[in-house]
């Protein structure tokens, strides 16, 4: 019988992952679909219980969802830890969560510097995309700097890692770049419409330095060409974010070797289509 998957969020009538599951789905003959759902805040049990009833198999969780459907699963620990989830598994008949936003931020580091112990790691932003990515590299091992724009947000973020220390958006943030390995742009600023926006520019950065933008609308944002221009040579974009943690949603529901190359291109021109077509 066909597999039913799905994600389930307001607003997410523009997501990509449906396009990315599906293209995987064709790619390895599966017989299953991924389907997106309208759900509001106030119906994400009933979505969820209802999701368990009708046999769908699994589900992702987008904004504004993903701490409040934490409640209603079986959730392993990290998810726990961040206190939010992305990824819900029904196949062993209750649903168990999982938060593979981090998961997916680790595989695109370790494959771009290889080990993440030790590695001094500025992440910009402390809201939900920042606490996901920072508890998993906290557990890899990395010395991590929390830089937000409400301190008191980093400060609490901060405490609840084991070995990071925090930062405002003002002058000391230079400071803070050049002495990182990796940064990464965990807040929305560059995000489309306001593609001229960057927290950090040319001049703060060094060619050593990784620059990762979780941002993935446009591709190559604001960050990303400030790097460039500072001759970075290890520059990340936010689709390999976004592809990594739909293949580790992926791997959770079919245990199945998700195809990544057909995942990414099905993003990259579902992206390309949104350009063209605005
Ligand atoms: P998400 O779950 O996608 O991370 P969020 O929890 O709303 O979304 O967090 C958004 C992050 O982007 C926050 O760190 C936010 O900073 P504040 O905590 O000060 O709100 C950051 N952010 C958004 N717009 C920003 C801007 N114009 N300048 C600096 N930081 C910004």
């Amino acid at each position: 019988m066909k597999k039913i998957y799905g994600i389930i969020g307001d607003p997410v009538a523009h997501s990509l992952s449906p396009v990315m599951h599906n293209a995987a789905f064709e790619k390895l003959g599966m017989d299953a679909i991924y389907h997106a759902f309208r759900v509001s805040p106030e119906e994400v049990g009933d979505a969820i219980r209802g999701a368990k009833s009708l046999g769908i198999s699994g589900l992702n969780v987008t904004i504004p969802l993903k701490e409040k459907a934490l409640f209603f699963v079986d959730a392993e620990e990290v998810a726990k830890k961040v206190g939010a989830i992305n990824t819900i598994d029904f196949c062993s008949g209750t649903p168990v969560g999982y938060n593979t936003d981090g998961i997916g931020s680790l595989r695109v580091l370790k494959e771009t510097v290889g080990q993440i112990k030790g590695k001094k790691v500025l992440i910009l932003g402390a809201g939900g995309a920042a606490k996901a990515i920072s508890f998993y590299l906290d557990g890899a091992g990395a010395k991590i700097t929390i830089a937000n724009r409400t301190k008191e947000r980093a400060v609490h973020l901060t405490s609840k890692l084991s070995n990071a220390d925090f930062s405002g958006l003002g002058v000391e943030l230079k400071e803070y770049v050049k002495a990182s390995d990796i940064l990464i742009n965990a807040t929305s600023v560059g995000m489309h419409p306001n593609e001229d926006a960057t927290l950090v520019s040319a001049d703060m950065m060094h060619p050593d330095l990784v620059v990762f933008d979780i941002v993935y609308n446009p591709m190559e944002t604001k960050l990303l060409r400030e790097a460039k221009r500072a001759g970075v040579k290890k520059r990340v974009d936010g689709v390999k974010m976004l592809v990594y943690q739909g293949a580790a949603s992926f791997r959770i529901w079919t245990k199945e070797e998700p195809p990544i190359k057909t995942m990414e291109k099905a993003v990259k021109d579902a992206l390309i289509r949104k350009i063209l077509k605005t």
